[in-house]
């Protein structure tokens, strides 16, 4: 069997004259759990849609399980557990009903597990589904998915309608998954979620793949934040190449706070040593940064990973 769950390769889709995705090529390997992240639009869903069968691509070739999405969704939804960006449900039957209900459409049942989910989620499975808010239809449909013993999970921005406590029982749930060997695709725009969980991300903007690999690769591509205090004065600092948006934090200037790219943090430490280094503190990049340096003006230049 292939080690990857999902493959993409070129993908494309129109909706009209819309180009929804120009080119998106990326694999889930078996046992990992990927983050597919990008602002509103960018075609997470759509990419989402096209593995599941529910659309059929333009171009580009598309295999989930080795098998062709559109032409063989029967053999593969079987395997998969998935949650729509937006959940709908039956107005009058109740969650309960529900959860049972969507268990069964994929050839499950109710288990302890599910039992157990709906306690961790605090979640009452007597109410009518019209008298739910969002965070609790969305909660019924993570509840399904999560209490079915599939092979490959898609989550499609599954947190939105949750709160903190709740989306942290969210990240529990997906890292047992984990442990447990399964393949997991979790898209969203929370970049610090998907830290928390994924071996690997994937961003996507205006329906191209602009940025790949682990989290360590995509770490290395954006700059340390800096803040560091001397004895005497810091000069030279801003004809430096490298340092961007340095702040002096007193009035003689030996306190300041910077950011700095990798490859010249050497010759930065040797400018400031000489000066009588009092406190450094940096902080590596979190995936925010990175997003905002992505989705900037300037940030619109490719990098590769690796
Ligand atoms: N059924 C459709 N008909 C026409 N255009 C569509 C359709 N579905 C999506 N689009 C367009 O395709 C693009 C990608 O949409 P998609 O829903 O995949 O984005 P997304 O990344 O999931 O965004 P969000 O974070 O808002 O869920 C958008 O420009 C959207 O307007
Ligand atoms: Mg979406």
């Amino acid at each position: 069997m292939s080690t990857n769950v999902i493959e993409l390769n070129h993908v494309q889709k129109n909706f009209g004259r819309t180009q929804a995705l120009k080119n998106v090529t990326f694999n889930v390997p078996t046992g990992e759990v990927v983050g597919f992240l990008g602002p509103n639009g960018a075609g997470k869903s759509t990419t989402i849609r096209i593995l599941l069968g529910m659309l059929k691509r333009n171009g580009g070739e598309a295999t989930v399980f080795g098998q062709d999405p559109w032409h063989n969704d029967l053999q593969i939804h079987p395997r998969i557990a998935y949650v729509p960006g937006d959940v709908y449900l039956w107005p009058n039957l109740t969650g309960g009903e529900i959860v049972d209900l969507l268990l069964r459409l994929n050839g499950q049942n109710h288990t302890a597990k599910t039992d157990e989910l709906m306690k961790v989620f605090e979640f009452d499975p007597k109410k009518k589904a019209r008298a739910y808010s969002k965070g609790n239809r969305q909660k019924v449909a993570l509840i399904a998915a999560l209490s079915q013993d599939a092979e490959l999970y898609i989550f499609d921005e599954p947190t939105s309608g949750l709160d903190p406590l709740n989306e942290l029982t969210f990240q529990q749930e997906v890292l047992k998954l984990k442990e447990a060997g399964k393949t997991v695709l979790l898209s969203s725009h929370i970049l610090s979620e998907v830290e928390k969980m994924c071996d690997a991300i994937v961003i996507i903007r205006e329906g191209e793949i602009i940025e790949q690999g682990n989290l360590d690769q995509m770490r290395h591509l954006s700059r340390l934040r800096v803040q560091v205090e001397t004895d005497a004065a810091i000069t030279g600092l801003d004809k430096q190449s490298g340092v961007y948006d340095l702040k002096f934090t007193n009035h003689d200037q030996t306190a300041a706070t910077f950011a700095v790219d990798h490859d010249v943090l050497g010759q930065v430490m040797a400018a400031l040593t000489p000066l009588g280094i009092k406190d450094f503190q940096s902080t590596p990049p979190t995936l925010e940064d990175l997003f905002l340096h992505y989705y900037s003006d300037k940030g619109a230049t490719q990098h590769v990973a690796q």
